[in-house]
């Protein structure tokens, strides 16, 4: 059995040397109290993980209780200037070749750079590998350091100290939240609310749905709400304080369906399923319109227990790029939860193929399992 304050930190690095300079501060911080297990190589990663599954295999079989529900592990990418580690491509290449490696862990990421840009793109590739080879991720699951920091000034202004204190203290912050998931006792859900914004009688993101649907049905409350064009503006962008006084009102400047319905929809549901179709390597309009409304709701009340599942068909490619967009808006974001291996993702274009493909029912009966899964056990 393993200990319960172990993590798993996966810290990928190109040559030989301590961690240093602001990102060992906040690590030295963050994993205070715990037991790290730092993992520096792909392979020694691999070994690690290999290892584990073998160990929870094992227990498994003499029918012991694990000590507790997830594993952590915590992700830390240092990208430097160029936002490229080449160690963290051989952990990407790993990840993507054994998709049962992070079986019975969840995660979270602290990702440092000394740029501007990168941080939150490798973070969500990551996510998404890690995620597909079984790993979940806790809501806002991410602490990205940027070259000058500048991410942290709203929090710094809220916690009333400068930006570098701001990131040691979200990084605590983020292994505290890792540690308290992990451990945490789920009760059986039921609520789940599906999103679309398709036209029925064409879609084959709806297609896939409807199969999913049909193994879930007699044992879950399922809501289906369209967000059909005409239906949603997308979100004006009021100042903070306006946002924060419609969100009080359980509104939202616009109001419409999405005060009406959306809302009081999304606060019950225990999983929210978004069914996406890729419009040129994106969600389509009224589902980002969804998102970004969403902030207001989001002043109100966090997502954290709330579980995250996709349906993304794409006509020809580009599904993992749809898959990260939901990862970082409503993971990273908007703090739902991601279970291991969140979306189910097909290739299809014409009308009614997705439902031919060669393995589809299997796909969509195990999608639809871990879904039961996620919400039952
Ligand atoms: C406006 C629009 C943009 C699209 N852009 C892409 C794209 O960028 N990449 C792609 O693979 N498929 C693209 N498609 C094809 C759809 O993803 C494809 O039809 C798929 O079956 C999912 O859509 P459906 O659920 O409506 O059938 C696009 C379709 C439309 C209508």
């Amino acid at each position: 059995m393993r200990d319960p304050q172990r993590v798993a930190v996966v810290c990928p690095r190109e040559g030989p040397g301590d961690i240093s300079g602001r990102l060992a501060e906040v690590l030295r911080e963050a994993l205070e109290g715990t037991e790290p297990v730092f993992l520096t190589t792909a392979e020694e990663a691999g070994n690690y993980f290999r290892e584990a599954q073998n160990d929870f295999r094992e227990a498994q079989t003499a029918g012991e209780h694990p000590a507790v529900h997830f594993h952590p592990v915590l992700f830390v990418i240092a990208l430097g200037k160029t936002g490229v580690n080449l160690e963290y491509m051989r952990l990407l290449r790993l990840l993507r070749e054994e998709q049962t490696l992070l079986d019975g862990y969840a995660g979270g990421v602290i990702t440092d750079g000394e740029s501007e840009l990168y941080t939150k793109a490798v973070s969500r590739e990551l996510v998404f590998a890690a995620n597909q080879a079984g790993c979940a991720f806790i809501g806002r699951p991410l602490v990205e350091g940027t070259g000058t920091l500048s991410n942290f000034f709203v929090t710094a202004q809220i916690l009333d100290t400068d930006e570098e204190i701001a990131y040691r203290r979200s990084a605590a912050d983020l292994v505290q939240r890792l540690f308290a998931f992990c451990s945490e006792e789920r009760k059986p859900k039921r609520k789940i609310l599906v999103l679309h914004a398709s036209i029925r009688r064409t879609s084959n993101t709806l297609a896939v749905w409807d199969k999913a649907e049909e193994y879930l049905r007699d044992d879950f409350e399922i809501r289906t709400l369209s967000l059909q064009n005409g239906t949603l503006y997308d979100c004006a962008g009021c100042p903070y304080h306006t946002c924060l006084h419609f969100g009080e009102q359980g509104s939202c400047f616009y109001g419409g369906i999405m005060a009406e319905e959306v809302y009081p929809a999304v606060r019950e549901a225990d999983a929210l399923v978004m069914l996406c179709a890729n419009y040129n390597d994106a969600l389509a309009a009224n589902l980002t319109a969804f998102i970004n409304r969403l902030t207001a709701l989001f002043r109100q009340v966090r997502f954290y227990d709330k579980a995250l599942f996709a349906v993304v068909v794409s006509g020809y490619s580009g599904g993992d790029i749809v898959a990260e967009q939901l990862i970082a808006a409503l993971n990273m974001n908007k703090s739902f939860w991601l279970p291991p291996r969140f979306a189910i993702l097909e290739t299809a274009n014409n009308a009614g193929q997705a439902m031919t493909l060669p393995g589809i029912g299997e796909r969509i009966r195990s999608f639809a399992e871990n879904i039961r899964r996620t919400l039952t056990e």
